[in-house]
Formats: structure tokens, C-alpha cells, sequence
């Protein structure tokens, strides 16, 4: 297998299957000791195809932001395309620009500052559950859990109280499974779309879901549409430069898109939150104290939760060593050099988070859980992007910040969530990183 053109040299591998094997026995720690050995740009190879890996953060700027124009996303993101549609995900070009010039505003940290009720209302389930947890003695599974409250957290932003319980025990049963089969075919190799008994369960999954979104935007549109959700600001959405608004069609795309996109990823950062905090008990009662000075007995709204800089900074230590989303894929759509390394029309590239975020060039005690180091910090560093960077930075982060603050907010305050033994030390870097076993915890009132 010959090495592209003037590319950096870097591991050999085998020679039809490039490193897949070392990727799938550990994929962080074959990363880790190639970055060791080779810097911080250096070149991997999934059986045939090479991909540039990149971990330093000026490079990472030029993929994303300086020369984002020579790029579009990467080949796993495209097979999300027959299930996300014209969604922000997976669109491109002028598709992807005017969904995202209307679709913007609603997500605006100002915007959002309404819907703190709605996560606060769809937090009180989990608390409930806690409190029989911590009666009972028997322990939670936090993932399963962090899953159930951060989809109830984004169907009730962009629904509002529209979705009925019902609804949601079905989008409940049918989102997950139909995730991870889209996982599945992302990190797949091969292509195949066969008609496979797990191919009809999923379509018979994304069925059922489009009849729920279906129905709640036709519901919407004819009781005269807005509304304070985010829902209703799609739908009231228009193009300053005319063009209209998005049609049905395009807004359940990005109903979808925003499940999807929006779930997992906050559920993941909470299991990790809560897994540092039981392992760090100095922090967490920190956090618990802060929370219960600043929140006392009341609801918590939005503003309360830029009074929290302790619980902040706990979060974001939690995305700096556990980023959701830690790899960011990119093609080159012509021919363009990242730090000085020249990439062909169709060359791909990824844009290493995990690796940037743990460097000990950017970070003293890379490895070290230390949220006193964000405290005081005015700006976000360099070697910091856990939502990317660009015109394709993720819309959520203002959301998905103030989801997982209200949601640890609210549980810290009643509750301590202890993982006897510290809970798995190793992680699976899937599409989305996750601790590689079980977390479960033993639940007390605070
Ligand atoms: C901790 C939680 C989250 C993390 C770590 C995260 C991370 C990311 C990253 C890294 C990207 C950029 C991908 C790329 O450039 O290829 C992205 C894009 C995106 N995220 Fe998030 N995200 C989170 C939560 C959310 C939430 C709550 C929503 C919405 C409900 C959301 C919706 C999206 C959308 C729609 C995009 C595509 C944006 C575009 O291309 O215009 N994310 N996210």
C-alpha cells in the first residue's frame, strides 16, 4: 500500500487492512502512542483508504475554519443521509447554509433562556427515580438514565408540552435501536444496504417516528404555527432573503437531525460528569455546595446557571477529557495543504479532539480531572473545541451547556451518585465516546 504524496510518514500497518486492527482492539491508545511517536499530524489507515490525522490546533483551524471551503464532511456522515434527509448534519453547500442562516436564531443562547422550564420539567422523572433508588438501595444505571432524561429534555424544547406521554414512550423505544444501527453503518466499511431482518425493524422505526413528527408539525401548521418551542421557531423561521420558510418535509429532517444530534451526545457528557464527580468526591461536594447555595429551594431558571461557576467548570473539564464527539471527519473537495502537508481532491482528514484535548503541549496533567483550571479563564483555549469550530460548529452547544447544567444542578442538589471502585477506567471510541462498560452508581439523598 503506497503513503499519498509528501504525507508525514507514520505507522506501517498491515498491509490490507491498514491499522483497523490495532483501531478496533483500542483505538485511543493506538492513536495516543502514534501521536507519541509521529507529532501531531500523522497519517492512519482504515484498511485501503488513508486518512490524515490531525491533533494540533492551528491545523485544526485551517480543516475547519480557515480552509473549510475546500472541504465537506466525511464519508461516515454521508450514511446518516438516507435517515436525516436535507438536515444541518448532513446537508451541504446551499442546502446546509440556508437551513442554518434560519434555523440560527432559535438557537441562540438568548433564545433559549425560555426553555430552562421545559428541561427542568423533563428532569423531574429522573429525580423521581433517584429518590425510589435511594430508598430502595438498589443501584442505577447512570447511561441508560442520562439517555432517558436528555431525550425528554430535547423533545420537550422542541415540542413543548405538544408531545404526549405516548408519543414519547414510542420515540423512547424506537430512537435508540434506530441510533445505533446508524452507528453501526457509520463505522461499517462496506456499503451493503441489504434487506436484512435489523434493516426492516429499523425502517419500520423511522415509520413510526416520521408518523409523530409528521403529525405534530401538520397539527401545528394548522392551529397557525409558532409557538415559544423550538418547534415553533422553525416554523415561524423566514428567509430574510426571501425564499419562504422550510417546508414540512425539510423541518422534519431537522426535527430528526435535532434527536439525533442532540441526545446522545448531552446523555454522554452527564454519565461522564457524574462518573468524575463520584470519583473526585472533593469536586462533587464542591458542586453540591455551590449548587445548593445558589439554587436553594427554588426552580432553577437560565440565569442561575451562569452562577455556577464551579459546576462549570466541572463540565467543562468533563467535555475537555471526554468529548462526546471525538473525532470530526472532513474530505477534501480540492486540492489544499494542512499544516504544510498537501492533500489530493477526495483526500480525508480527521480532526482528533480526544488527542488535541489531551496534549500535555496545551494541558499540564493531561490525563488529570482538574476543574480549577477553567476557573478565571476568560477565554476558551486553542487546544479546546469539544462542539468543532467554524460555520459548522455545532448549533446545540448553548443548549446542550445549559441541559447539562440544569440536569446536574437538580440531581446534585438532592442527591449523591457514588460508582463503587470508581466505576470502567477504559473507553470505546465509537462515533461517540463512552466508557467501555456499565456505570452503575448507589444513589443517597445529599
Ligand atoms: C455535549 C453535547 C454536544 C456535543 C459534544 C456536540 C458536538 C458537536 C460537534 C463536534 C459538531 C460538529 C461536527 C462537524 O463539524 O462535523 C456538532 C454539530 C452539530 N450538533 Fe452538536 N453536540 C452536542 C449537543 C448538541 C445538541 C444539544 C444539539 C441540538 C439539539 C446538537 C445539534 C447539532 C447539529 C444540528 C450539528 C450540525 C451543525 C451544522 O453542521 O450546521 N448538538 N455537534
Amino acid at each position: 500500500m503506497t503513503q499519498s504524496s509528501g504525507w508525514p510518514d507514520g505507522p506501517r500497518g498491515h498491509p490490507l487492512l491498514g491499522h483497523l486492527p490495532e483501531l478496533r482492539r483500542d483505538a485511543l491508545g493506538f492513536l495516543r502512542h502514534t501521536r507519541a511517536a509521529y507529532g501531531d499530524v500523522f497519517p492512519i489507515r482504515f484498511g485501503p483508504r488513508e486518512v490524515l490525522a490531525v491533533a494540533e490546533p492551528a491545523a485544526a483551524r485551517e480543516v475547519l475554519v480557515t480552509k473549510a471551503a475546500s472541504f465537506r464532511k466525511g464519508r461516515g456522515i454521508q450514511k446518516m443521509e438516507p435517515f436525516l434527509g436535507t438536515g444541518l448534519l448532513t446537508s451541504e453547500g446551499e442546502v446546509w447554509r440556508r437551513h442554518r442562516r434560519l434555523m440560527q436564531p432559535a438557537f441562540h443562547r438568548a433564545a433559549l433562556e425560555g426553555m430552562a422550564g421545559d428541561i427542568v420539567r423533563a428532569t423531574e422523572p429522573l429525580l423521581g427515580w433517584l429518590g425510589e433508588a435511594a430508598r430502595s438501595g438498589e443501584p442505577v444505571n447512570v447511561a441508560s438514565e442520562m439517555l432517558h432524561v436528555t431525550l425528554r429534555a430535547v423533545a420537550a424544547v422542541l415540542f413543548g408540552t405538544a408531545l404526549a406521554e405516548d408519543d414519547l414512550r414510542v420515540v423512547e423505544r424506537e430512537l435508540p435501536p434506530l441510533l445505533e444501527s446508524t452507528t453501526n453503518r457509520v463505522r461499517s466499511l462496506v456499503d451493503w444496504d441489504l434487506p436484512t431482518p435489523a434493516r426492516f425493524r429499523e425502517k419500520a422505526a423511522e415509520r413510526a417516528l416520521d408518523g409523530i413528527v409528521n403529525r405534530i408539525i401538520r397539527e401545528r401548521r394548522a392551529a397557525g404555527g409558532e409557538g415559544r418551542d423550538l418547534l415553533g421557531m422553525l416554523l415561524a423561521a423566514r428567509d430574510e432573503e426571501g425564499g419562504g420558510g422550510l417546508t414540512d418535509a425539510e423541518l422534519r429532517d431537522e426535527v430528526m437531525t435535532l434527536f439525533l444530534a442532540g441526545h446522545e451526545t448531552t446523555a454522554t457528557l452527564l454519565t461522564f460528569l457524574f462518573l468524575s464527580l463520584s470519583r473526585h468526591p472533593e469536586a462533587r461536594e464542591r458542586a453540591q455546595a455551590e449548587v445548593r447555595e445558589v439554587l436553594g429551594d427554588r426552580t432553577p431558571t437560565a440565569a442561575d446557571t451562569r452562577h455556577l461557576p464551579y459546576l462549570n467548570a466541572c463540565i467543562q473539564e468533563t467535555l475537555r477529557l471526554y468529548p462526546p464527539a471525538w473525532l470530526v471527519p472532513r474530505q477534501a473537495t480540492r486540492p489544499v495543504t494542512v499544516a504544510g502537508v498537501p492533500l489530493a481532491e477526495g483526500a480525508n482528514v480527521s480532526v482528533n479532539i480526544f488527542l488535541l484535548q489531551r496534549s500535555a503541549r496545551y494541558w499540564p496533567q493531561p490525563d488529570a480531572f482538574m476543574p480549577e483550571r477553567w476557573l478565571g479563564q476568560g477565554r476558551t483555549p486553542d487546544a479546546f473545541m469539544p462542539f468543532g469550530a467554524g460555520a459548522r460548529m455545532c448549533i446545540g452547544n448553548h443548549l446542550a451547556l445549559l441541559e447539562a447544567a440544569l440536569i446536574a444542578g437538580l440531581v446534585l442538589r438532592e442527591y449523591t451518585l457514588e460508582v463503587p471502585d470508581g466505576g470502567p477506567t477504559g473507553l470505546i471510541a465509537g462515533v461517540t465516546l463512552k466508557p467501555d462498560g456499565p456505570v452503575r452508581a448507589q444513589v443517597r439523598r445529599a
